[in-house]
């Protein structure tokens, strides 16, 4: 995503807001990766016999049928269909449900009720807390009720996962803000599951969680201020993030930056100096109006503010890798306890990487997004990160891309001839799946 290239940051975090641009025209930061002196040449799929191939076919588990999980019901027909229209792999399937958010003793679930803590501390009438809405919506509460425009990039197969035309898994929290404003909420906080379809570093991953705050005010509110109504709940609004930023990080710097939101007018972004590096931390703005006239809130002015809780829990944490917050190895899980915040993991180990290189003539339809699917959809955690190496064009226009792929795991060794094998078949899908010429 397009956010941080520009701004200072660490490009490593750039890709939490989707929102920022009018076009959302995405920027890749995955071309600047070195060389690595430890890689291995790719392997040709040549090399492998008849034997590989039987076993390369047994490589994932089956995938349950009905997923329930943290009282979520949800049937894999569904979600996972063999049509054109549908572009959600079981990979992503099995995580619907699992609702990291919601477990207390999870990095993510720690952080989300330490802002809680922040909120019930700080308002005397609570917030009204939402975490269990279902992150199946349809376009209309994705895109359309918070007026993203409808040639924005964030709608396309290639960035949103869909179900069917009409139905998405949600990729952003802010799916839910018109709803829960026309049922008359005037102060909520939405958290949840989102999913987008990326590429693969260690802080990308395709499902992540969000958090959505909403404050309605009326002119009573304002009024007294010698304020107009968006001056007010701007500045209200960055006093509230300032002291959020304050009681999850301590003392810390911080700045604002004006940016693009097509739900908010002001918007800006809030950026935390942490570790030598300005960070962006969350998207925030004063809510368009023609968001609250639909909801009956007319006479009203609001704020909105969405934050990365994998992004700011990295931080936090410690955690160097995104995969880890999927981890079920108990030498990860049993270093975080409810209510502790920020205590520092300690790797239990790190073993080492293995880099398969492989290069083909792209074709017209190519993107990074499916490439990086095809590959998660067959090594799944196993792959680290995806790296464009070379890229040029022969004189007949022919387009040839080199990607380096790593294989870790963050648990245990992996065998020179599981990764072969895992090489094997993503050769193999990519030539069948994406139609590409292997070189
Ligand atoms: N939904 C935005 C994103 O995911 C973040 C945001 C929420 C920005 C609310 C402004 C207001 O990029």
């Amino acid at each position: 995503m397009a956010v941080a290239i520009g701004f200072g940051q660490s490009a490593a975090f750039s890709k939490a807001l989707l929102f920022l641009h009018r076009s959302g025209r995405r920027s890749f930061t995955a071309f600047s990766a070195p060389y690595s002196s430890s890689a291995t040449a790719a392997s040709s799929s040549s090399a492998f016999s008849s034997a590989d191939k039987l076993r390369s076919q047994k490589w994932r588990a089956p995938v349950a049928s009905v997923l329930e999980r943290g009282g979520v019901k949800i049937a894999r027909d569904d979600v996972v269909r063999d049509e054109p229209t549908n572009n959600i792999p079981d990979t992503i399937f099995t995580k619907l449900g699992q609702q990291l958010h919601r477990r207390n003793q999870h990095p993510i679930g720690i952080l989300k009720n330490a802002i809680y803590d922040y909120f019930d501390s700080n308002y005397e009438n609570k917030f009204d807390k939402f975490d269990d809405l279902c992150p199946i919506v349809t376009v209309k509460q994705n895109f359309d009720d918070v007026l993203v425009p409808a040639d924005h990039v964030s709608r396309s197969y290639n960035d949103t996962y869909y179900i069917d035309p009409q139905t998405v898994l949600r990729c952003h929290t802010s799916a839910h803000q018109a709803e829960l404003l026309s049922m008359g909420h005037k102060k909520f906080l939405v958290t949840g599951d989102v999913y987008r379809r990326d590429s693969i570093d260690a802080t990308h991953y395709p499902v992540f969680h969000q958090m959505e705050g909403v404050r309605v005010f009326s002119p009573n509110d304002w009024e007294l201020s010698g304020q107009d109504g968006t001056a007010y709940a701007a500045e209200d609004l960055k006093k509230c993030l300032e002291g959020l930023a304050r009681h999850l990080f301590g003392a810390v710097e911080m700045r604002w930056i004006d940016t693009y939101f097509p739900f908010t007018d002001p918007s800006f972004e809030l950026e935390i100096y942490f570790q030598e590096k300005w960070l962006e931390v969350l998207g925030c703005g004063v809510t368009e109006q023609e968001i609250l006239k639909r909801s009956g809130n007319s006479n009203n002015v609001a704020w909105a503010f969405g934050l990365g809780l994998e992004r700011l829990a990295m931080v936090l944490f410690d955690i160097p890798d995104i995969r880890l917050f999927w981890s079920t190895d108990e030498r990860f899980t049993s270093q975080f306890s409810e209510g502790q915040l920020g205590v520092k993991f300690k790797p239990f180990s790190k073993f080492p990487p293995c880099y398969k290189d492989m290069s083909f003539w792209i074709n017209e339809s190519f993107t990074e997004n499916n490439l990086c699917e095809v590959i998660r959809g067959i090594a799944g955690d196993l792959v680290e990160e995806v790296c464009l190496i070379d890229d040029f064009t022969n004189k007949k226009g022919m387009t040839s891309h080199c990607y380096r792929i790593a294989y870790r795991s963050m648990e245990r060794s992996l065998t020179d001839e599981e990764i072969n094998e895992l090489q094997w078949n993503v050769r193999e899908q990519v030539e069948s799946k994406l139609k590409v010429v292997l070189r």
